[in-house]
């Protein structure tokens, strides 16, 4: 039995991608999986030179960077390829890419196709490594899994980013419980991660002053935790979803959002 808080958030040996894990959101789940002893974790993403410089950066020796345009399906074999001649199998897919679309200009096209059609192109180009990974069995605290990156713009019926962002994130949030249900004759699970703000590159525009992670620069009444998020904002559920402590979770939605969701008109 498993009662210690490390046994339970261990993720020794996993082996992950990470979409978009080269920057942002993606780069905090990088370096959380690598310096928590995964055995490798393969970063996705076109610009090749912030793939690198997230490797050198991390330096670890288990990061692994593939060029990679998550909305081209030849692209999406040729990583898979790779990665199968490389390892084998995995055990878990975060599916993080995303791109905030144009505010409020009515562009619905290449927003849908980065933020929903590619994380269903991405988790099927995936799913043969997923069920080597399940057979393969050297992870043990928990069956493979397909987590993607959402966002409580799913929820919101406030616009803040465009139109076409919540939107196409309430279809990627939806997407992932229809495949929760769909993939349970292959033993893989799906999850969502729904993160409020965060300062990262996506997220310039819509914040202001310094340092907005510091306690006191939103008001109560737009973030209850009256700061945005922090990577352990995001680190700490990762951890939970993909180490035993999580591995009960099918068909989730993890919010991780200062309270935000409770203090705008939402859906949730
Ligand atoms: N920051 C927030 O407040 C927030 C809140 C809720 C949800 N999110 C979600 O979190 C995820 C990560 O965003 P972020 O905030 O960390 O911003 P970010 O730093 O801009 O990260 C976006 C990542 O997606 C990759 N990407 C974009 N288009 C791609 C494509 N066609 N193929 C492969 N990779 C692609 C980018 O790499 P390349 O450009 O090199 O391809 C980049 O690494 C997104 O899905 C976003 O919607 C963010």
């Amino acid at each position: 039995m498993t009662t210690s808080s490390s046994s339970l958030s261990d993720v020794t040996g996993i082996i992950a991608v990470i979409t978009g894990g080269g920057s942002g959101l993606g780069l905090f789940m990088t370096r959380a999986l690598a310096a928590n002893g995964a055995k490798r974790v393969y970063i996705l993403g076109r610009r090749k030179n912030v793939l690198e410089k997230a490797v050198a950066d991390i330096g670890t020796q288990n990061i692994t960077p593939v060029q990679c345009d998550i909305t081209d399906q030849d692209a999406l074999k040729s990583a898979v390829s790779f990665i199968e001649k490389d390892a084998g199998y995995i055990n878990l897919l975060v599916s993080n890419s995303g791109i905030s679309g144009p505010s409020l200009k009515i562009e619905f096209t290449n927003t849908f196709h980065v933020n929903c059609t590619a994380v269903f192109y991405t988790t099927i180009a995936f799913l043969a490594l997923l069920d080597a990974g399940n057979k393969d069995q050297t992870y043990q605290n928990g069956r493979s899994q397909v987590i993607a990156t959402s966002s409580i713009g799913s929820f919101k019926r406030k616009i803040t980013a465009g139109f076409a962002y919540g939107v196409s994130k309430e279809a990627t949030t939806m997407m992932m419980k229809v495949l929760a249900t769909y993939l349970v004759p292959y033993r893989i699970r799906t999850n969502v991660l729904c993160p409020g703000l965060f300062p990262t590159d996506l997220t310039t525009n819509l914040i202001h002053g310094t340092d907005p992670t510091v306690e006191g620069s939103f008001p109560l009444d737009q973030i209850p935790a009256e700061r945005a998020g922090t990577p352990e904002d995001i680190r700490g559920p990762l951890l939970y979803l993909v180490s035993r402590a999580g591995a009960y979770c099918n068909g989730n939605c993890v919010l991780t959002d200062g309270g935000r969701l409770s203090v705008t008109p939402a859906t949730y």
